[in-house]
């Protein structure tokens, strides 16, 4: 198994439910590693710029909206199989969908407003990554 590196960000919701210890337990017994972390309160502009692979879907503005309503915290997360472990970790975008024991089973609301992003393939890990982090920031425990 390869060892990757993923996105992950807390989103408004769950950082206003006081969910963040929750969310990193998980990651952190299921073996992935957080080596950079950062909060943020995304102006709408750089939403966008993060976002811009889904510019010409129906919910973009809806999308940007709520990921600039409140503060983030922004995660690289490092582990053997980093970027479907993340994902399956997440559960399904829809809360209604996911499977039970996902972090969006348990902490999300909605489609909307649904607790965590994480990258989706390892070529966007590294352009999602490079949109908040440099080298610099990155402490592999690898
Ligand atoms: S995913 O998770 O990227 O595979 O899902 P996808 O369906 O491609 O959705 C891309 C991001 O858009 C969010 N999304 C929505 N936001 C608002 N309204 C609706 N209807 C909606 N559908 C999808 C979804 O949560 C993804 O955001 P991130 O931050 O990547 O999770």
């Amino acid at each position: 198994m390869p060892v990757q590196r993923t996105l992950s960000i807390i989103k408004p919701d769950a950082v206003g439910k006081n969910v963040i210890g929750d969310i990193i337990r998980r990651f952190e017994e299921n073996g992935l590693s957080v080596i950079a972390a950062k909060m943020v309160h995304l102006s709408a502009v750089e939403a966008g710029g993060f976002y811009a692979v889904h510019a010409a879907r129906p919910f973009f503005a809806d999308l940007c909206a709520f990921i600039s309503s409140g503060p983030v915290l922004v995660l690289v997360l490092e582990g053997k199989n980093a970027v479907p472990l993340n994902r399956q970790l997440m559960g399904a975008t829809n809360p209604k969908e996911a499977e039970a024991g996902t972090i969006r089973a348990d902490h999300a609301d909605s489609i909307d407003s649904n607790a965590v992003h994480g990258s989706d393939s390892e070529e966007n890990a590294a352009i999602e990554i490079s949109y908040f982090f440099s080298d610099l920031d990155l402490h592999s425990r690898g």
